[in-house]
């Protein structure tokens, strides 16, 4: 069962589509309390996600595939039904606090899985950390989070903002670019994201020319376009997503860019979104944990479902969101569904290995994957794999006391 919270906890609407659930959820309630054993209530994951704003459609596509894996384990994890209690998050930081208590103090979620937004993910951990509640991020990727604010609790599905920029960078260097302009939101993800890139170009002798950041959420990128024009770098690199990469790419286009400055970024720029960029997306080339021509059975089956599904092309978001099920289900079956082994069931959702759509999965000791980063080109809209840019790249963890 899908419960959305809206702005008052009494306000609830069950959502179609999730009537495997449903059932299951009634069957257990529908026994007086004493009765129904511990392993067998309703297990009840809290989900803070962007529904509307400029990352509306990453919440979506992490929703959808979260939905997918658990209808395909039968509505179930560790043999309990599952219900999801949802809230849109609206990618909006200053409300991280009030949503994350909402669903951790009145709703008493056994698991938060949430956010997208950065910032968001830095009031949620805050949370996170003082209850305790075990947490799985799939997309949000706040270095800190498997770095200074890194906890036994708190687990990552998805990458450290660092991660796709580092390899970017590498590859920049060798096609012979020297000066580059880093142009992202001006929030944490872009600035960790360029840092990321730094990192991989700057000590074999790249040059950072120019750092040009946007405002969060802001689509207005001319000013940005002229600057970069005039500076005339070899390279740029970015850093947007959802709503504010169709425009970004878009506008690049049509002021001319593509064919005298080569355009790099974090994949996001193209995730789930060349369709509405069109001929603007063709050719684009960025690193990132996912492509979708990955040549694996793994990868082959979650496309094929999801678009059998939900009728559009899956995207790295809902991989995410996907592997954040596979870990949870992982942890619920080595304790058969008892939320009160904690140490067990954080044991061994730290120890989950698995082939994700995406590759090889696995977690390192500041539980953030350690996965592979592909180069990847769009060639008629899709996300083609051009090789492994970084394999199984591990993030730095900076400042992070586990392991
Ligand atoms: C983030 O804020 O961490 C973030 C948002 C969207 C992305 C990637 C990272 O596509």
């Amino acid at each position: 069962m899908t419960i959305d919270i809206k702005k008052s906890t009494s306000r609830r609407s069950v959502l179609k589509g999730a009537g495997a659930v449903a059932g299951a959820a009634v069957f257990a309630s529908a026994f007086p309390a004493p009765f129904v054993r511990a392993h067998s209530a309703p297990l009840k994951v809290g989900i803070l996600l962007p529904y509307s704003g400029t990352y509306a459609r990453l919440g979506t596509a992490i929703t959808n595939a979260m939905e997918m894996n658990l209808a395909e384990q039968g509505g179930k994890l560790g043999g309990r039904p599952v219900e999801f209690v949802r809230l849109d998050s609206e990618a909006k930081p200053p409300m991280a606090t009030e949503n994350t208590t909402k669903l951790v103090n009145a709703e008493k979620v056994d698991f938060l899985v949430g956010p997208v937004h950065s910032g968001v993910a830095m009031g949620m951990a805050k949370i996170a950390r003082e209850e305790g509640v075990i947490t799985i991020v799939p997309n949000a990727g706040a270095d800190q989070l498997t770095g200074p604010l890194c906890a036994p609790n708190i687990f990552r599905t998805s990458f450290s903002n660092w991660q796709p920029g580092y390899p970017m960078g590498q590859v920049a260097y060798e096609r012979g670019h020297r000066n580059v302009v880093l142009c992202y939101w001006n929030y944490g993800a872009g600035q960790q994201s360029a840092q990321g890139f730094r990192d991989g170009f700057e000590p074999q002798g790249g040059k950072i020319v120019k750092d040009i950041g946007v405002p969060f959420p802001e689509v207005e990128f001319q000013a940005a376009l002229t600057e970069i024009a005039s500076i005339g770098p070899d390279a740029v690199y970015v850093f947007f997503a959802g709503g504010g990469a169709v425009k970004f790419v878009k506008d690049w286009a049509a002021a001319g860019l593509k064919d005298s400055i080569a355009l790099y970024g974090a994949g996001f720029l193209t995730e789930g979104v060349t369709g509405a960029q069109g001929d603007a997306a063709e050719g684009i080339e960025t690193t990132l944990h996912y492509a979708d021509t990955l040549d694996t059975a793994a990868n082959k089956a979650f496309r094929a479902a999801y678009k059998e599904r939900f009728g559009v092309e899956a995207d790295v978001y809902g991989v995410q969101g996907y592997d954040t099920l596979t870990l949870m289900k992982t942890g619920l079956d080595a304790v058969h569904g008892d939320t009160g082994a904690r140490d067990e069931l954080i044991k061994a959702m730290a120890e989950a290995e698995f082939q994700s759509p995406r590759g090889p999965f696995r977690l390192s000791p500041a539980h953030n994957p350690v996965q592979n980063f592909y180069l990847r080109k769009v060639v008629n809209g899709v996300n083609e794999v051009q090789r492994v840019a970084v394999e199984m790249l591990a993030d730095p963890a900076r400042g992070c006391s586990m392991g």
